[in-house]
């Protein structure tokens, strides 16, 4: 089937990089003589046909922009029979011939069932800043976020060696520890506790103790916060080592912000491959960056546990404490 007609959607968690991931599949599909539309606020906006034009005006100015213009949203309701049926009907009222999903993990598993079941040509472009695909080493976003985390614990590394004190702070990541490994490691903390491993804090607040004995007085140990909550971390260490600690919640002020250029330049890339792939016949796959290289990985594969090489990079953050 010729594709004459696409659309991009974004959907999940919005990521920093996502507006120029639109933008080049709005500018690189009109190049190829495509017809672009956009559909609002992910499933949602297909299940209930929110779907507009999309050309080169709409996409201009925001490639620096932080979030996702058409705009995104948790839809758990896709999994439901009925509203896949109203999405297909979305897709052949309007002759799409394409899908274009701007996600992670979550899209692509709504991805591959609705492509698969109904045959229509989907291609994904790996977008979250929890960089959670499996199969892809970064997403657009992760590296804008890692940075805006870092910048934070940045600064409360200042404050914390002034005034000699623990500090537990909690960054993203409900299901996946990446933004926490990595920031421990870059912000040269004393420690980091992730959904993906047994974290003993009897082990660590001992080890808090000892270091103050040594005269080791400020700490900075990150969470996951699909691995515990600040606060009660916090309480738990004062009350097992009775050193002043306190709790910071960076929350989603680690989703917004300008993209990094490197979340920039890999979105503008990705966005052609993603076009040139629907062109090409592919499908229920996703495009992403591995090896500094741009791959495809089925939906399939994608979807799959990631591994974040916990081990080695838990030791690395251990040894340069
Ligand atoms: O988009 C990924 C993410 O930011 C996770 O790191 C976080 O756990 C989750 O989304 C929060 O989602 P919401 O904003 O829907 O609560």
């Amino acid at each position: 089937m010729a594709i004459k007609k696409i659309a991009v959607l974004t959907t999940g968690g919005d990521a920093p990089g996502m507006n120029a991931a639109i933008r080049a599949v709005v500018r690189c599909g009109i190049h190829k003589g495509l017809e672009v539309v956009g559909v609002s606020r992910g499933w949602w906006g297909l299940i209930n046909e929110e779907v507009r034009i999309l050309d080169r005006h709409f996409v201009s100015g925001i490639i620096n922009q932080g979030g996702t213009v058409l705009k995104t949203a948790r839809c758990p309701e896709f999994t439901n029979k009925e509203n896949q049926k109203r999405g297909f009907e979305t897709v052949k009222k309007n002759a799409i011939d394409g899908l274009v999903v701007i996600g992670g993990n979550g899209s692509f598993t709504a991805a591959h069932k609705f492509c698969t079941k109904y045959n229509i040509p989907c291609i994904g472009i790996a977008a979250s800043i929890d960089n959670d695909v499996n199969g892809i080493d970064i997403t657009i976003g992760a590296d804008t976020a890692i940075n805006t985390a870092l910048a934070a614990i940045d600064n409360i590394r200042d404050t914390a060696t002034s005034m000699e004190r623990i500090f537990v702070v909690e960054v993203m990541g409900r299901e996946s520890g990446y933004i926490a490994l990595q920031v421990a490691l870059a912000g040269g903390c004393e420690d980091v506790i992730i959904p993906e491993k047994k974290f003993e804090l009897e082990t660590a607040c001992h080890e808090i103790v000892e270091g103050n004995l040594r005269g080791k007085a400020s700490w900075i140990i990150v969470v996951a916060e699909g691995a515990g909550s600040a606060e009660d971390i916090a309480r738990q260490i004062t009350e097992m080592t009775s050193l002043e600690t306190r709790a910071v919640v960076l929350g989603h002020v680690q989703r917004g912000g300008r993209p990094t250029s490197a979340s920039r330049t890999m979105a503008l890339n990705l966005g052609k491959e993603a076009v040139d792939h629907l062109l090409k016949g592919e499908s229920d796959k996703t495009v992403g960056y591995t090896g500094g290289k741009i791959v495809s990985v089925s939906f399939a594969e994608a979807i799959k546990k990631k591994d974040l090489e916990v081990k080695k990079l838990y030791n690395l953050i251990k040894i340069l404490t």
